[in-house]
């Protein structure tokens, strides 16, 4: 196997985080890794925003908890209850890919390429991370993204797309076990 395809089998979700901040040089690699990412027409319809500030984190996290909580629907809320009730695992660094809603679907592809890009270019670097889609429950219920969205940075009209969480290890586990049955070959 080469370097590459060794890293995406390596590539797992961390949810045990240190709170050890990864350098900036390492997060300057990674920012590089997710602007270098194809786009369709090369829309390019994304921001790559790199949140070390611990209050706006946690800020997100609690409003992203109080919204889990009050669905009537708890199943989201009760699994990161399970997991240890941090909704971002400990986790030091998160990167937020806001992207334009005007064209969603195809930025939202966009978007989870980048998000790859990032976790392939974090692995290769010896950094765990999480594609954390949940983070978008701090905007759901309208309440705080205009508040959030601001202390973001997120370009005018722009929405949460996802977000991946970044730092060490506090515990590893493996990846899931890829299901060799979900490949066709057509000859
Ligand atoms: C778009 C997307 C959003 C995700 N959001 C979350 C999340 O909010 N929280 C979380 O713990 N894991 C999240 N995950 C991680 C998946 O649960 C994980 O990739 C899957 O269980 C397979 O495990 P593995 O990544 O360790 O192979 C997300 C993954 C993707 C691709």
């Amino acid at each position: 196997m080469n370097e590459v395809l060794k890293v995406i089998a390596e590539r797992y979700t961390c949810r045990d985080y240190k709170d050890q901040m990864p350098r900036d040089e390492m997060l300057d690699a990674i920012a590089q890794a997710a602007i270098e990412a194809p786009s369709g027409m090369n829309r390019q319809a994304w921001r790559v925003i790199i949140v070390q500030d611990q209050q706006l984190i946690e800020d997100l996290a609690a409003e992203g908890m109080a919204y889990m909580q009050s669905l009537e629907d708890k199943s989201m809320y009760n699994r990161i209850i399970e997991r240890g009730g941090k909704l971002f695992y400990g986790a030091p660094c998160m990167i937020v890919v806001p992207i334009d809603p005007k064209q969603y679907g195809p930025a939202l592809i966009d978007c989870g390429i980048l998000c790859q890009n990032i976790v392939l270019a974090a692995t290769s670097l010896g950094l765990a991370s999480t594609m954390c889609g949940l983070t978008g429950t701090a905007f759901a219920s309208g309440k705080r993204s205009q508040e959030f969205a601001k202390r973001l940075g997120f370009p005018e009209g722009y929405a949460f797309g996802c977000s991946v969480l970044l730092g060490y290890a506090n515990s590893k586990k493996l990846p899931h076990v890829p299901d060799k049955d979900k490949i066709i070959y057509i000859k």
